[in-house]
């Protein structure tokens, strides 16, 4: 994409009258000239003239954008060039460029978890035009609906409840997708009181268990946090020690080197993963994960794997009529036979006349209790050296 070099001017206009008044004629000068604009809409060029244009517009006051169809094709094409800047967020939510809403869903999907990403979703909000992420919740993509959950928890305000609070009941919906609904608003009083009703009626499905922990253990609200610290339970590490939160697991420090040695040994990390061409391939390769995955969600995938489960991962159970039952990673499809590898890496492949049952599972087939193996300085070590893993 383009980088524009242009001075940075302010989004909403301070300016005197007499400024104002310059600009607009410096404006008329430059929008009257319609060929030139014509030409460089079709290229998408962002002209000189068009970033005086844009500069001269900002600095209106009560500028009625929609008067001046070329000086809105200015805009757009300076918005467009370098779309997600902080200058042309700043435009669109100004000027409420509504047609360059499918765009801003576009982008902030692509980006839940920085600083644009989130403002491009709090300005869709803003133009009311907040349903283009909710129709990303039902994609196809699961990567895409748990971007919109997780921007919709973050920019929702108090509609978040009632559109997200569903899915976390909803069973046909996957897993990772159930969890990301709770992580998304667990960080809000309201939906931490609802969760805690759950937890206390024994109505929250197991699945959910670790996400809700982490939510209502990390409370603001200390009646919350003392009742949810009597009716759940982070699980307990190798030391029988329960496991801290992530919110607190993340401020620890660790030990890389340690942390490298655990995950070939103790952890058994290595026996899934590949690091540097070392380590079996029944999990992603970890070579970079760590320009991938935040601290946060590097404690997520490996202690609630289920949560992550990928869409390249996901888990087969299959059986035999000879009653044989194999769990693993769908390898390959065809109509004479179908190959799962196993957790310990095995390929194990089978006729299609001798399958009574193939089915789909929930969860991912990355162990969900790891930390049994691991004390807590353990588990920050290898985080620690996970996050050391860079491109
Ligand atoms: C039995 C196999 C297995 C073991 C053991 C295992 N993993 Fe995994 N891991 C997987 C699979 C499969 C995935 C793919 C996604 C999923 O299903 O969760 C995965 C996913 C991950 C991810 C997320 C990767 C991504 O691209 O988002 C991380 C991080 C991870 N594992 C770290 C670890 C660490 C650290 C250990 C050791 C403490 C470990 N794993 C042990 C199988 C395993």
């Amino acid at each position: 994409m383009r980088k524009l070099l242009m001075p940075k001017f302010r989004s909403v206009s301070h300016h005197s009258g007499l400024k104002g008044r310059f600009c607009a004629i410096v404006l008329g000068c430059f929008v009257g000239i319609a060929s030139d604009v014509t030409m460089a809409m079709q290229t998408q060029e962002v002209t000189a003239k068009d970033k005086m244009v844009v500069e001269a517009v900002t600095r209106l006051q009560n500028f009625d954008i929609e008067s001046s169809p070329p000086a809105k094709a200015a805009v757009l094409r300076y918005v467009q060039a370098d779309f997600g800047s902080e200058q042309g967020l700043a435009l669109i939510e100004r000027f409420k460029l509504i047609g360059l809403a499918d765009d801003l869903a576009d982008f902030a999907v692509k980006h839940p978890d920085d600083t644009a990403g989130v403002r491009a979703a709090s300005i869709l909000f803003t133009l009311n035009k907040q349903n283009l992420l909710e129709q990303r919740i039902a994609s196809e993509n699961q990567e895409e609906a748990i971007a919109a959950l997780k921007l919709i928890g973050r920019t929702g305000g108090k509609q978040c409840l009632p559109l997200l609070m569903p899915l976390i009941d909803d069973n046909a919906q996957p897993v990772a997708l159930r969890v990301a609904a709770l992580t998304a608003i667990g960080h809000r009083i309201d939906a931490q009181r609802r969760i805690l009703k759950k937890v206390i009626a024994k109505k929250l499905p197991k699945e959910l268990e670790f996400a809700a922990a982490n939510a209502l253990l990390s409370s603001r609200d200390d009646a919350i946090r003392k009742s949810a610290d009597e009716h759940l339970q982070l699980p307990a590490t190798a030391d029988s020690q329960p496991l801290p939160t992530i919110a607190e697991l993340v401020k620890r420090k660790g030990n890389a080197g340690n942390g490298k040695t655990l995950f070939a040994t103790t952890g058994t990390c290595i026996q899934c993963h590949k690091v540097k061409g070392t380590g079996k391939d029944v999990g992603p390769d970890l070579s970079e994960i760590g320009s991938k995955l935040s601290r946060e969600a590097m404690y997520v995938s490996i202690l609630d794997p289920s949560a992550a489960v990928s869409h390249n991962y996901e888990s087969y159970t299959l059986v035999t009529d000879a009653g044989d039952a194999v769990t693993g990673l769908l390898i390959s499809e065809t109509d004479d036979s179908t190959t799962l590898r196993t957790a310990e890496g095995i390929d194990r492949k089978f006729a299609a006349d001798e399958i009574e049952l193939f089915q789909k599972q929930p969860n991912s087939i990355m162990p969900q209790d790891l930390q049994r193996l691991l004390t807590v300085q353990q588990l920050v070590d290898i985080v620690e050296y996970t996050m050391t893993l860079k491109k």
